[in-house]
């Protein structure tokens, strides 16, 4: 179950990235905000950011106008690793080496095309593991506010 959010600003590339989660036969639960009425975006990427930090959904999707709102809330939620990617090599270098569980994107920044192309290669990029898996866990650590000196 993939989690997707937006604010206003990104209702219609939501549509758009559901449209691409139907095609690749993926569930999906839509956290809002569901109408273009000006919205805050902490509120929905926080829900979509719970989901998946508390293992209702795998993976989460979130759309702001730049990516980067939406990706600065998500990652103060314990266990998430949210990625703001607007091009392809960012979405798919997050999955290779920061097993990244939720992406970010700008729908004032990027087209719908690349937007798509981003969320496919991001959805179908798996984690490389090995000495990648060592940082991750430090990235958790600090997360829980360990040392790591
Ligand atoms: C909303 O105007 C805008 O601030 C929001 O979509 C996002 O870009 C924030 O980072």
């Amino acid at each position: 179950m993939i989690a997707i959010a937006s604010d206003h600003a990104a209702l219609e590339m939501k549509k758009t990235i559901m449209g691409l989660l139907d095609e690749m036969g993926l569930e999906y639960k839509d956290f809002g905000t569901y109408t273009t009425d000006s919205c805050d975006y902490p509120v929905f990427a926080a829900r979509a950011a719970h989901a998946v930090a508390d293992g209702i959904c795998d993976r989460g999707i979130l759309i702001c106008g730049t990516g980067i709102g939406m990706s600065l809330v998500a990652n103060k939620v314990q266990g998430i690793r949210c990625a703001a990617c607007n091009e392809v090599c960012s979405a798919e270098l997050s999955r290779l080496h920061n097993d990244a569980n939720m992406i970010a994107i700008g729908a004032r920044v990027i087209g719908s095309e690349v937007a798509k192309k981003i969320v496919r290669v991001w959805l179908t990029t798996p984690f490389e593991g090995g000495r990648h898996q060592r940082r991750v866990d430090m990235i958790g650590a600090v997360g829980r506010g360990e040392s790591l000196e």
